[in-house]
């Protein structure tokens, strides 16, 4: 049977903020967009964002400001034209959304309300309760609507359409009935959004399994910083699941299991609200001394009992529930127990602010090939993203990137492809589905999440990491003898797992070797055998290329650096 082929001027990956962001500029221009996702639009990642999106808009604040802290929270490793870009049009993007009819929650005297969050000058996460995600992907997923793009939910992409430095489309298949098609296209958009389910405890949804990462990467594209994975510090402890930084930044303290306030040792002035990483480390080392609470002793608490009932029904009334849910405990009448959770993907695939897609260090772009939102690295967050700036960073650079394509697309002819050009990439999902050895998927997953925790966490080091690499390789080869029970076309979940594992375990191997790499702590990565920053050797980003064998080779580029000279990093 021929595949379906069907011709967009853009096809988009991926239905969150970024997605849903740049669709809706490409059909307001006139062009054909399709939307794919396999989820629904309203269940994407985005929607789990919690304490806000960041703007510099009280006037106490400064677009200034807002850029410092950005460097700084990035350990200086972010690229400062991308990040004053960003934070000058971060005012706008929230009066863009607030026109479009999202609802903020106001202050006493009317205004966008605004609160305070780690690693930030002033309090600047405009925020609607602790739902802001979900609030802001509604109203543009309800606007992308309206202007008439085209959503195809639950279809999952297994390819991109990729020949010598030219893309022309995605092959996709239904996930109602696994029938394959391929959408032709002059441009391809990657909203596809993060990575953090390589790790076993996370924050993730189950659907941030990185495929355009993976899809990207087996081009012999690079990847981009992939060592840098962010760890939240409140993660609800044993799940994972987020436990906003709202809840500090409304005034939530950590505490050990001798009743002391600990982060007065690690960040004397920010307390609470140092950056991520500051937080995350300390949580970790308190618990390695011993000092953890819980029945096993891996947990901190944090307090947020003398808030009092009416600020935490009125702004944190999802975390509540969260908290009620997973671990049987009110924070409104007890401390809850929480620790750090893999949360945010630094890395993805390195992109020009425009969002075009590089092949290599010296720049040079795929044509028609864009990613938006947290499988791209535009390099905004560096080494450690601040708290509310990922939001902003899929709103704003969604729609840029879409205005960008709008742009280009008058210049890019459409390669049209002919159903026996992708019979090699129906393949490779034939001999995943056919696979009939001996090992597990499920268990080949739990395997590589508690190794990467284990050997690639909040903590580093050679021998870990080295250890790590190992057992990589030797997923990689178990996996090519997988075992998929359900052979049917009907939702088949077996199928899409299996492919999605072996996604995992290929962007796993980058972050592991980016980590080998990288002999310095900087940000979210920390090497406990090189515990120092080292500007001189590795103030620059990694790029990494995977071969046909699975083995990562890693090149570098210049980090682009502003007004800002790196200085030591305290809070
Ligand atoms: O803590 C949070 O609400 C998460 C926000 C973010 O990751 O930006």
């Amino acid at each position: 049977m021929d595949i379906p082929v069907k011709k967009y001027d853009v096809v988009i990956v991926g239905a969150g903020l970024a997605g849903c962001a740049a669709a809706r500029e490409a059909k307001m221009a006139g062009l054909e967009v399709v939307v794919l996702t396999k989820l629904h639009p309203l269940r994407s990642h985005s929607g789990a964002a919690q304490g806000g999106i960041n703007a510099a808009l009280s006037d106490e604040d400064s677009i200034d400001s807002h850029i410092f802290d950005t460097v700084k929270g990035s350990d200086y490793l972010g690229d400062q034209d991308a990040i004053e870009l960003m934070c000058s049009k971060a005012p706008e993007t929230i009066r863009w959304m607030e026109g479009m009819g999202a609802v903020f929650s106001r202050d006493d005297q009317g205004k966008i309300a605004q609160r305070p969050f780690g690693g930030q000058s002033f309090p600047r996460a405009c925020y609607a309760k602790d739902r802001t995600g979900l609030t802001l992907l509604q109203t543009i997923f309800e606007q992308a609507n309206r202007e008439g793009v085209e959503f195809l939910d639950e279809w999952y992409m297994s390819d991109i359409l990729y020949e010598d430095g030219k893309v022309s489309g995605v092959i996709a298949y239904d996930i109602r009935d696994s029938s394959p098609k391929v959408f032709n296209a002059k441009v391809v958009l990657l909203a596809t959004g993060g990575y953090g389910r390589s790790f076993k405890v996370n924050s993730n949804a189950h659907a941030n399994t990185g495929d355009a990462l993976a899809v990207v990467a087996r081009h012999g594209l690079p990847l981009k910083d992939m060592e840098f994975v962010q760890f939240h510090p409140t993660g609800i402890a044993g799940s994972g699941v987020l436990i906003s930084e709202a809840a500090r930044g409304e005034g939530g303290k950590l505490f050990n299991s001798l009743g002391e306030r600990f982060m007065e040792k690690y960040a004397p002035n920010k307390l609470e609200l140092a950056s991520r990483d500051v937080v995350s480390r300390a949580i970790t080392l308190e618990i390695l001394a011993g000092r953890g609470v819980g029945e096993n002793k891996d947990s901190i608490h944090i307090d947020l009992t003398h808030l009092g009932k009416d600020l935490i029904m009125s702004k944190l009334p999802e975390l509540r529930d969260l908290a009620i849910t997973f671990l049987g405990q009110d924070m409104i009448e007890e401390p809850i127990l929480i620790s750090a959770t893999a949360h945010y993907s630094m890395g993805g695939i390195p992109v020009t602010k425009e969002g075009n897609v590089k092949m290599n260090i010296m720049h040079d772009t795929v044509e028609g090939l864009y990613a938006a939102g947290e499988c791209a690295c535009v390099s905004i967050h560096g080494a450690n993203r601040l708290g509310a700036n990922s939001v902003l960073e899929a709103l704003f650079f969604g729609r840029y990137v879409g205005q960008s394509i709008i742009r280009d697309i008058v210049n890019i002819d459409l390669k049209e492809i002919e159903p026996h050009d992708v019979k090699e990439s129906l393949k490779k999902i034939e001999r995943v589905k056919t696979s009939n050895g001996d090992e597990r998927v499920p268990t080949l997953r739990s395997e590589l999440q508690e190794s990467m925790t284990e050997n690639a966490g909040v903590f580093r080091t050679q021998e870990t990491l080295q250890n790590q690499k190992n057992i990589i390789k030797d997923l990689q080869k178990r996996y090519k003898n997988i075992q998929i029970d359900d052979h049917s076309r009907i939702y088949n979940t077996d199928l899409q797992e299996a492919l999605e594992l072996g996604h995992l375990i290929d962007f796993s191997a980058f972050i592991v070797e980016g980590a080998l790499d990288r002999k310095e702590s900087r940000g979210a990565h920390h090497r406990e055998d090189f515990p120092e920053r080292d500007d001189e050797h590795f103030l620059k980003h990694t790029m990494a290329y995977m071969d046909k064998s699975g083995n990562v080779s890693i090149e570098h580029m210049e980090v682009v650096m502003g007004k800002y000279e790196p200085e030591a990093r305290t809070y």
